[in-house]
């Protein structure tokens, strides 16, 4: 898979997606992460990226033709048309289940919007969807391009490890995962459950799912609905 993500603040993303896993996953190329600075296709005058709302109010918004030039240059150098998302508390909240029929797609584009907005057209015209990642609003889609990126690398194939791996994860079949522990069995005298520590693996794999509903119930009753 291959993200691209058109920001204001590029920078913002090297210390987040260079590190750790998606770090490691971008050395061993199973994905590719590149972002582009938008004020490189402000080409008017006054190399502008904003500018005043028609019909006057707060804020500023950005311009039209820099993103549909960024977004256009991307097409030319890939070959091919990404998926271009908009970063956006407008958009539908993700979820782990549409975040894998995502993972699926090779070329993904990701927009973050800045000031109060986007010009309405190169969203009519160029974006194939708008995602949020909550009903809530941050300063800018810097942030919620990360977690979004940080989300679908982890479900591309060799990205995680077999230790990593997200099939009994939180979300992963709609429930919640079951509690874990590490040692010391004992810990400031409070006990491991005694059937984790039998080697009774069906017991095991009984309990935990017991526990996942339990704690889904308590936490998430939404989620077994
Ligand atoms: N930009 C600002 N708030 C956002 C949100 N909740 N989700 C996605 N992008 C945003």
């Amino acid at each position: 898979m291959r993200i691209d993500i058109i920001t204001l603040f590029p920078e913002m993303f090297e210390p987040v997606l260079n590190e750790s896993i998606i770090g490691r996953a971008q050395k061993s190329g199973a994905i590719e992460i590149v972002c582009h600075q938008l004020r490189d296709f402000a080409f008017d005058k006054h190399r502008r990226v904003d500018d005043t709302p028609y019909g006057g109010g707060m804020g500023m918004l950005m311009k039209a033709e820099p993103i549909a030039l960024c977004f256009e240059d991307i097409c030319a150098k890939l070959g091919t048309r990404p998926h271009f998302v908009y970063m956006s508390p407008q958009g539908k909240t993700l979820n782990q289940k549409r975040l894998k029929e995502l993972a699926e797609i090779d070329n993904i584009c990701i927009l973050c919007g800045h000031y109060e907005g986007v010009d309405q057209r190169v969203l009519d015209e160029f974006i194939d969807e708008e995602v949020s990642i909550g009903d809530y609003v941050l300063t800018g889609g810097e942030i919620p391009a990360m977690v979004f990126a940080d989300a679908l690398c982890r479900m591309v194939p060799g990205v995680l490890t077999n230790n990593e791996c997200f099939t009994e994860e939180s979300h992963f079949n709609g429930l919640l995962e079951y509690p874990q522990y590490t040692k010391p069995a004992v810990w400031r005298g409070i006990e491991v459950p005694e059937v984790l520590m039998s080697g009774h693996h069906a017991n095991v794999e009984k309990w935990r799912r017991e526990k996942s509903i339990e704690v889904t119930r308590k936490k998430r009753p939404d989620l077994l609905e």
